[in-house]
């Protein structure tokens, strides 16, 4: 599996600009078109925000400037299922940076990129705040504690039996 090189989503202009059309161009509702523009197309395609910028008549910057702020957002094209292993020091000192190995050598990609079958996206983060049970994983909401190298091949499959992303917000920690 490769990696999705940004770019290779054609952005349908009249899609954007019907949607923005539909919302109040304060700020509330740029919030609101960023939001339809992710679940369109799964990320913040550059092009969507350039039209965007210019039918709100905003600078660029400044579209780019909510698209950063929220990690709800996402530049990049994102995979059905999200994998984040902390990097945090107290994971670090527990094998972490060979679990991102093992997950990066299964997936077939670098840390930050995405599956090109947009199964899964890798990231990593530092620290969770759960230090005491890491190292840690999450998946699509779900929590994985006290990981090793051996444990990646069942966490993968796990998701790929999940049928939808979980909320992380309302998903439960299982230590
Ligand atoms: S360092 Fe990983 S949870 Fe804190």
């Amino acid at each position: 599996m490769g990696h999705i090189k940004e770019g290779e989503v054609a952005v349908d202009e009249s899609e954007i600009l019907d949607l923005v059309g539909r919302h109040n161009p304060d700020c509330g509702g740029l919030m609101a078109i960023l939001e339809e523009i992710q679940a369109a197309y799964g990320y913040l395609p550059e092009a969507a925000l350039r039209l965007v910028a210019n039918a709100t008549n905003r600078s660029l910057v400044d579209v780019y400037g909510v698209a950063t702020f929220y990690r709800s957002f996402s530049l990049h094209p994102r995979g059905r299922h999200h994998v984040c292993a902390c990097l945090g020091t107290a994971c670090h000192v527990r094998n972490a940076p060979s679990i991102v190995e093992e997950l990066e050598r299964q997936l077939g990609i670098r840390a930050g990129e995405t599956t090109s079958d947009r199964e899964f996206t890798l990231e990593t983060v530092n620290c969770l705040g759960a230090c005491a049970l890491g190292p840690i994983v999450v998946v699509d909401g779900k929590y994985y504690s006290k990981v090793d190298v051996a444990a990646v091949k069942r966490i993968l499959d796990d998701a790929r039996t999940t049928p939808e992303q979980v909320d992380l917000s309302s998903a439960p920690a299982s230590a």
